[in-house]
């Protein structure tokens, strides 16, 4: 079974997306996510650790959840901006989360979750000015990550003439300006871009440690939580007027999370004055290649929301910053945290992530064949249980790799 969800407005293009299902011999359903009430993932954790595969915002994404258990093919049609899939798109796909579980394997080499149902294929439909290549790549990081392969990209701007002009003016928007010549500043502006609440946030952690390193350096800063709507309008004041900005942010399913992708597409394009933007990506797996999709988008925004490029920070393994209660991890934690306090004076001295420092800051790009023999033979045991003790004490009471809709399926 193949489900489609066009996440377009009021079920935009629905005849041209039937069109293209059409001659494929398999049963088809097609969803308008703009008729139900779907929000932002808000990043709990709670499918995984206290109601594994169920997702604690009680909206109407549980009917697409019960649906993807019994789906072989999952299509996602939506508009783009940016170049990428817009934030109603991302919004369903950072929702998928509860169809993976907590325990971590190596699938084709990378760091995965593993499934909690069924292999899923994904493909993407667009709408719009998409930067394919980016598209493409995504697409396919995405069914890598549910076990399937890439259906594809599909463009519902047929016209191929106009396609090519709509990709030549995305390539011109996002060439990065050159570095504005303003000198390192005296105040940045930080802006959270994680849906998890600031005190549970390792972006916050994390930005704690780095303004350490700009204070340091006599740097002041400002925060902002876009967690905390109440924040938005702040936020957006401050990006207008302020030439010194950094947007720190989690990856969340291979880029960035709907809600900064909402947040971002509120701006203005244009500037009255010139402004540095720079970026802090970080994730859960602490391979660098995780991340590099994340940061070639990230590349790609500055020129488009009228700023320059300052470069991205790019590191994994944070998904356990906030939990410091165990000595061990606190020690682990401690160690990478006390690295973002040497990056902030970094920033502070050089004004810029386009440093050498910053693109070593990131370690291996993917573990040895060594590190995957000892994980399996050793560490994924220990790992396993260290979830299953963190679960225990959020007071789940099923296993994590348990199939809630699959049952009631039966
Ligand atoms: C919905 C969701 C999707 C995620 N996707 C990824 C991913 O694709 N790759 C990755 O390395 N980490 C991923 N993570 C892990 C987060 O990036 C990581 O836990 C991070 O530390 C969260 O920061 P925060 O607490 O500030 O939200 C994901 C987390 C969530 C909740």
């Amino acid at each position: 079974m193949t489900l489609v969800l066009n996440t377009l407005e009021s079920g935009d293009c629905s005849e041209q997306i039937k069109a293209l299902f059409a001659d494929k011999n398999e049963e088809i359903e097609i969803i308008n996510t703009a008729d139900l009430k779907i929000m932002h993932c808000m990043g709990c954790n709670n499918c995984w650790l206290k109601t594994p595969g169920i997702c604690a915002i009680k909206d109407e994404y549980e009917i697409i959840l019960k649906k993807l258990v019994s789906v072989e093919n999952f299509w996602v049609v939506a508009d783009t901006k940016f170049g990428f899939i817009d934030y109603r798109g991302k919004r369903v796909l950072d929702r998928i989360v509860p169809m993976l579980n907590m325990y971590i394997e190596f699938r084709d080499s990378w760091e995965r979750h593993q499934l909690r149902y069924h292999p899923l294929n994904f493909g993407f439909i667009y709408k719009g000015n998409g930067n394919r290549e980016l598209l493409e790549e995504w697409s396919m990081r995405v069914a890598r990550n549910m076990a399937g392969r890439s259906l594809g990209v599909i463009s519902l701007d047929k016209d191929e003439a106009q396609e090519n002009i709509a990709e030549k003016q995305f390539e011109t928007a996002a060439t990065p300006v050159e570095n504005t010549t303003l000198e390192s500043a005296e105040h940045v502006i930080i802006i959270n871009g994680s849906p998890r609440v600031k005190k549970n946030s390792n972006t916050n952690k994390i930005i704690q440690a780095f303004a350490e390193g700009l204070e340091e350096a006599g740097i002041t800063h400002k925060l902002y939580s876009l967690s905390n709507h109440a924040e938005w309008d702040e936020a957006r004041e401050a990006f207008i007027t302020n030439d010194n900005i950094i947007i720190a942010v989690p990856l969340f399913v291979e880029c960035l999370p709907s809600l900064l992708l909402e947040f971002l597409s509120t701006l203005p394009t244009e500037r009255k004055q010139p402004a540095k933007l720079s970026f802090i990506l970080h994730g859960g797996f602490d391979e660098g290649h995780q991340l590099r999709l994340g940061e070639k988008f990230l590349q790609s925004l500055p020129a488009q929301l009228g700023c320059s490029c300052s470069g991205v920070l790019v590191k994994g393994g944070s998904f356990l910053l906030r939990n410091r209660e165990n000595s061990y991890i606190k020690k682990m934690t401690d160690k990478m945290l006390a690295s973002y306090t040497k990056m902030g004076l970094s920033f502070a001295r050089n004004g810029s992530f386009s440093t050498l420092e910053a693109q070593k800051f990131t370690g291996p790009e993917k573990n040895p064949k060594i590190g995957v023999i000892l994980f399996n033979l050793i560490f994924k045991r220990i790992v396993k249980k260290n979830f299953e003790r963190m679960a225990q004490e959020w007071g789940c009471t099923r296993p994590l790799n348990d199939k809630p809709y699959l049952a009631q399926q039966r």
